[in-house]
Formats: structure tokens, sequence, C-alpha cells
């Protein structure tokens, strides 16, 4: 009741001179003290921190927010936007805090006051095994998300990342791939519903939110651009009773520069139960596979498609899908309750990434001189290296914002890693030097990236005129990420964020396209926003 009295007094207006000072006061009216918690609060820095994976953005330096608070109720979300928009503070949202820039809870403008939503107490997992759909809320960790289902039926699984710990939240708002994407495609693919915040205070599902939102949201709206999605819905799908997994390592004298050579012709043409990534880190890659069926099954694909692996029995290993999980990420001595811990600070180190999609096989010569010119170095960092083909590139461009489809062989993801602050600028260096090495070998016009690996190095937001943020200039990343998929996204941002209340470094601006309808009877004319099918 509160709350709606709340959202009906307020103008909905976000007003940039309103007095910050009054937001706090707004909010602890709508959200119980105890989850509250701003920086003079004792325990401020620990909950600011708790599911930071990259203390690179915790620094003295790092602009702060206002407030963080923990919602556990829909209404917390809700009565944070009427405040927020009210009393001139912005929102950022935080499902598992794995942006790889610290998007979800440190800002690179100072003068914007803002707090962090922070939705870790928001994630409870529905499973429903006979329609085999799942209603997950955006705080539960991939790891939370996958026990639950494989809890219920062994039979069930959902194709996402790798790491359990990332948020669904940020996951599926940016795409999601992991061990399934060739059979399965993406995370973002199996959304079918949605409980979206909007900069009303509104609570939207897929219906109330429209078509162009909606599809906006499921791989485009990586930034909290359009809202703060409470929960999705997702269809599962189905996986045998036993799966089998091996890794094997070749180093650069046991033949790596042929195999990784052969690797990009053979990996995206596997068939779709089967998926082999590398990781190429020092002189050694490191092939990594999951096969939907038995070793005994496997160990004759993995001869016809790609004897120079040299895959036998002893390396082959059956066992869950959830096992799986634990498996790949964590290593052999890895439980099933080990994907449930969410605790980010232990591992976390100081990273740096960004990523590129390659269409043409790179040559032999240069993969030698990727080893001997770039791994080698001092302070090398590693390339994870992702099939696609198979169920990821058999949806078209524009089926949703994520458009590296058809035509894509692989996705590299150039990674560095360091443990003290202050340091870091020589792995910083290296990836940004690989990545100006590589730019004749990947894709081209425009060299497009996953936005799931957020650099700002691609580009960032300006905020122009109206006080919104520039379409033209976030083209310059926009369409790293999205293509011409771009265009419809900031089109979408105008439905349902016109004033651009969501924003950040790389949040998607809003294009208002307006379709001159026609003369009313006082002769003039009316201006209507266009829908994405409206544009030609
Ligand atoms: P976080 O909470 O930091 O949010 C990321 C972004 O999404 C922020 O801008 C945030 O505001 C926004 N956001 C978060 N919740 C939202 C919500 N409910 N509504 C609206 N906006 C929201 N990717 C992949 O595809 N496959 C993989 O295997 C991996 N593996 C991996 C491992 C590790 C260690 C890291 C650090 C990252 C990955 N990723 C990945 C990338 C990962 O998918 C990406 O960083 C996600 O955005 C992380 O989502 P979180 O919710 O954890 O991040």
């Amino acid at each position: 009741m509160a709350l709606a009295m709340l959202a009906i007094s307020s103008f909905f207006l976000f007003s940039a001179h309103a007095s910050s000072d009054d937001f706090l006061p707004c909010l602890s009216r709508a959200i119980p003290e105890q989850l509250l918690f701003t920086r003079s609060s004792p325990s401020f820095a620990s909950v600011l921190a708790s599911s930071v994976r990259n203390p690179r953005f915790l620094t003295p330096a790092t602009v702060r927010p206002l407030c963080i608070f923990t919602a556990t109720n829909a209404s917390h979300v809700q009565a944070a936007v009427v405040c927020g928009r009210r009393h001139g503070v912005r929102l950022r949202v935080r499902s598992g805090g794995h942006d790889y820039e610290g998007l979800s809870y440190r800002s690179l403008r100072a003068e914007e006051p803002f707090a962090v939503v922070d939705l870790a107490g928001l994630r409870s997992v529905r499973v429903k095994q006979r329609a085999a759909t799942a209603w997950v809320d955006s705080g539960a960790t991939l790891g939370e998300l996958y026990y639950a289902i494989a809890k219920v039926s062994g039979r069930l699984a959902f194709p996402a990342g790798l790491c359990p710990t990332v948020g669904v939240g940020g996951h599926l708002s940016g795409g999601g791939f992991g061990m399934l994407l060739r059979k399965h495609g993406l995370a973002t693919d199996h959304v079918v519903d949605a409980t979206l915040v909007d900069a009303e205070g509104r609570i939207l599902d897929r219906n109330g939110m429209g078509r162009d939102v909606f599809w906006a949201i499921r791989g485009g709206g990586v930034g909290g651009s359009f809202g703060i999605v409470l929960s999705w819905q997702v269809k599962l799908v189905p996986v045998p009773p036993k799966v089998a997994v091996f890794t094997v390592q070749r180093s650069v004298e046991q033949g790596a520069v042929d195999i990784l050579a052969k690797w990009q012709e053979v990996a995206p043409a596997l068939p779709d139960d089967l998926l082999v990534r590398a990781v190429v880190h020092g002189q050694v890659a490191s092939f990594q596979s999951l096969y939907l069926g038995t070793c005994e099954a496997l160990l004759p694909v993995m001869s016809s498609h790609f004897p120079v692996l040299g895959v036998n029995r002893t390396h082959c290993n059956e066992m869950t899908w959830l096992e799986s999980v634990a498996y790949v990420y964590l290593g052999a001595h890895a439980t099933v309750e080990d994907i449930l811990n969410r605790t980010a600070a232990e591992d976390a180190v100081f990273t740096k990434a960004t990523s590129d999609y390659v269409q043409q096989a790179i040559a032999r010569e240069v993969w030698a001189e990727i080893f001997t010119g770039w791994l080698a170095k001092p302070d090398a960092g590693l390339m994870i290296l992702e099939p696609y083909g198979g169920k990821i590139a058999a949806l078209p461009e524009s089926a949703t914002p994520f458009p590296h489809r058809n035509g894509v062989l692989y996705n590299i993801q150039y990674m560095n890693f360091w443990e003290g602050a202050g340091e870091g600028a020589s792995q910083m260096a290296w990836v940004r030097d690989v990545y100006a090495f590589m730019e004749p070998h990947v894709s081209k016009n425009p060299r497009a990236a996953y936005g799931n690996y957020r650099d700002l190095d691609l580009g960032m937001n300006v905020v122009g005129d109206g006080d919104t943020t520039s379409y033209e200039t976030g083209r310059k990343w926009g369409e790293k990420y999205y293509k011409g998929n771009f265009k419809r996204l900031a089109m979408a941002k105008a439905e349902i964020d016109p004033e651009d209340y969501f924003r950040n470094e790389q949040s998607i601006p809003p294009l208002r396209m307006c379709l001159i309808e026609r003369i009313n009877k006082y002769g003039m004319e009316f201006c209507r926003l266009c829908r994405w099918d409206d544009k030609d």
C-alpha cells in the first residue's frame, strides 16, 4: 500500500536537480532497515565486496554508491526505482557481480549519484519437471540453477555458462553460453517469459513489456538498460543420464600448433552432441570436451573427426551432467555441492579481458607466432576458444539481440590475471597488444565482440542533448556487441525508458524514431514512436 502511494504520487520524471539527500529517507520508508547499507554503515564495505569478482574495481579511487541494499522482495526494487527517479539517484543492479568492468556496482561518472540494488537475496528456483520449465530469480547463480534442476530430474539441464558463481540476471541479459552451446544454443534462447521492473516502477511480464522489449532483454540487456529483471522463465533441455567428458593437453612440442590449426575447422563442424573447447596458456593447449553420450560412443566420433588429438579411453570420464559442471570448471575433485558456493571473494583475482569472433580459420603460421611471440611473454595471459556452429548458428542473426551466429567459427576470449592492487600494467598491456595483433585475423566491419565479456576499451557512452546517452556515439561499441541489432535495441530502449533512467557507461541509448502519422483535423502532423516493424 505504501508503495502504491509512493508510485501514484511520483511524477516519474528523473530529476537530476533533485536532492539526492532525500533518496535515503525515501528508500528507508519502503525497505527494512537491515537491508539498507549506507556508506557510514559498518557493513557497507563487506556487503559491497560480497560478490565482486574483480578487485580492480574495489580500490579507494573507485566511485562508490550512496548505498547498497539487498532486496528480498520485488516491492523493494520497485521502491528503489520510484525513490531514485524522484530524488535524482540512478540505480546499478547486481545479480552475481561478475561484470568484467564492475558496472553493476561502480560508476565512472562521479557526478551522478547512484545506489546499488543487490539481488543476491532474490534467488529462488522453481522447476516444473513435467513442463520442463523453471522460474529462476535473477539473484540465483548458475550453480544454484543447475543444482535445482538436477535435483528434480537427472534428465533435464540448462544450457548456460561454465562458471557456477555467475549470476543469472547478468548472464541471461547478455546471452550466456557454455558446454551445451552447440547442442542447445544460448541461455537466452530458452527464455520464455520474464518479470521486469521498468523505469516507472511497474512489474511487467512478457505481454506487459511488449514484443520489442521482451526481445531486447534476451541478450541486449547487459547493463540493465531496460529495467531490472526480477525473474526469468526458462525452458529446460534434455540430457542423457550420463555424459562423457575429457581434457587433453598438448604442448607445442607435442604438436599444439598443428592441432589447434586443425581444431578451428573441426570443432565448429562436429556433431551437435559434442563440444570441444580449447584453452591456450603458456606453451600448452588444453582441449576440454563434453559429449551427450557415453565414452564408448564418443571415442569413434573423435577418431573419425579429430584423430590428431589422440583421445583414448583413459582420457574419458562418464558422469551425470551436474557432475560434469563441477568437473569442467572446478576440477576432478570438486563435488556437485561445490557449485553452490557463492563466495566470490575467496578466489577473486584482478582481471582484464576482451573478446573477438573468428570467421575464417587463422593460418598455422599465425598460431605459431601467437605461441612464440605472445604466449611466451613473461606476463602473458591466456586465450579461451569456444567453438560455435550447431544450434547457436541455427537461428537468424535477428532472432535475439545476440547476433554472432551464422558464419562464426569460434569466439576468442583474451584474459590476463594478477594478484596485487597497483600492479597489472603489463598484464593489461598484454591483453590490449594481443588484441591489436589479432585484428587482421578476426571478424571485420564491425570487429565483433561478446557483450557479456564487457570491455570499456571498445567505447563508452556519452551523455548528450536532453540528458540522454547518444545513439551515434554508442554505435562504436554497440555494433561490436550487437551488429545490426543495435538499432532495434535503441528503439526498444526509447519505448521502455525514453528518459534513459537506467544507464551506465555501456547501456543501450534511446533512439527515438518518429513516424509522421497523418494530418489531424487541425492540419497538424502527428508524430508517433516507431516499433521495429515500422522501420522501413
Ligand atoms: P553482474 O551482477 O555484475 O551484472 C552484469 C551486468 O548485468 C551489469 O551491467 C548489471 O547491471 C546487469 N544486470 C545484472 N543483473 C541484472 C538484472 N537482474 N536486470 C537487469 N540487468 C542486470 N559468460 C558466458 O557466456 N559463459 C561463461 O562460461 C562465462 N564464464 C564467466 C566466468 C567468470 C569468472 C566471469 C567473471 C564471467 C563469466 N562470463 C561468462 C561472463 C558473464 O556471463 C557476464 O559477466 C555476466 O554479465 C555476469 O552476470 P552477473 O549477474 O554475475 O554480473
